[in-house]
């Protein structure tokens, strides 16, 4: 079977998954180099992993992943510069005046974009910066500096790797509605200052049987304010046990998704959020459901691997 990624890279796509770097090895790394032309580190570049203590940093972890990146031929999404979440407890616990937030933040984007210069080509820059009903989270930076840190954060970016294409990223922005209206006037509103965003992430966490029908028209949308849009961190969760209906839904709806980004020119990929149901997180966040990606606990294909790989076919 021709591997998914070769079929994607045929339709102008990528193809990419998340992945625990510890993990690989065996039949796990070799599906990950095999059948993904795009990797993100699911934790190893957050701000807590690379710099646990103040000034100290362990770039174990993502120097990994970015390793078997290279040696497979893969794309690399860096995964994620600002975050309000995964923040290291030096940081959390500490009390800051904004203007050292800001310092704090850019020095942390310049370090970490700057390490990796020229070898991610997408970064998410800042993740999941919008409340439920589009308006900003008032997270650590958010509430210390209002909008303005994420003109910062992409401005530092730019600097640091001038050739990675840089990304804001957020969930629950897949249908057109509240929270993606504020996405949309956002992006809208960092344009016309300059500031440099490149694209927009759409991390596709959902439920089975509700792919949202606006999902194509909403890329669209952006797509047409002049920005990349990719699907960032599609899995689809359901009730444990799966039953053989669901997965048949399932593998449905993983084609419902990829048709969406095909259909949109400037949809550069998607992206899984793990590609085996032992190396996701919904079984931890949402006890009693899982089932979520395409390849089951033992690492053999679901329907769901085979809706990516029709849905890819060659026309
Ligand atoms: O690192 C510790 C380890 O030392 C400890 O032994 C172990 C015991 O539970 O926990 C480890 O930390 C875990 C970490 O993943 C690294 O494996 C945390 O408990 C666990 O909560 C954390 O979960 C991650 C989650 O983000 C936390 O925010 C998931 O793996 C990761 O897939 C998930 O990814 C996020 C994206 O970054 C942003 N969008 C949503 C998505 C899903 O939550």
């Amino acid at each position: 079977d021709t591997p998914l990624r070769d079929l994607a890279a045929a339709r102008g796509i990528y193809l990419g998954t998340a992945v625990t770097g510890g993990k690989l090895t065996g039949g796990y790394g070799d599906l990950a180099g095999a059948q993904f032309g795009s990797l993100t580190p699911g934790n190893e570049m957050k701000w807590e992993a690379v710099e646990p203590a103040r000034g100290t940093y362990d770039w174990t972890g993502a120097d990994r992943v970015v390793a078997f990146a290279e040696a497979h031929g893969q794309q690399v999404r860096g995964h994620t510069l600002v975050w309000h979440s995964q923040l290291p407890g030096w940081l959390t616990g500490g009390s800051w005046t904004p203007a050292q937030l800001r310092t704090l933040m850019t020095d942390h984007i310049t370090a970490e974009a700057g390490r990796y210069k020229g070898r991610v080509d997408h970064w998410d820059v800042v993740n999941e910066p919008l409340n439920e009903d589009g308006t900003l989270r008032p997270s650590l930076w958010g509430a210390a500096l209002g909008e303005s840190y994420i003109a910062d954060a992409f401005r530092s970016a730019r600097a640091a790797d001038p050739a990675a294409k840089l990304y804001l990223n957020d969930y629950s922005t897949d249908a057109v509605g509240a929270k993606s209206d504020g996405m949309y006037a956002l992006v809208k509103r960092l344009l016309a200052q300059g500031v440099p965003v490149d694209g927009v992430g759409f991390q596709a966490h959902l439920v089975l049987g509700q792919v949202p029908a606006s999902l194509e028209t909403n890329l669209r949308r952006f797509a047409e304010l002049g920005v990349d849009v990719a699907i960032t961190e599609l899995d689809i969760r359901m009730t444990l046990p799966a039953t053989d209906a669901e997965l048949a839904q399932q593998k449905a709806d993983y084609a419902a998704v990829l048709r969406a980004c095909l259909a949109v020119t400037r949809c550069a990929g998607v992206t899984v959020w793990g590609f085996t149901d032992s190396d996701s997180w919904i079984p931890d966040f949402f006890p009693g459901q899982g089932a979520a990606t395409p390849y089951d606990e033992n690492l053999a294909p679901k329907p769901a691997h085979a809706g990516i790989a029709e849905t890819l076919a060659p026309v």
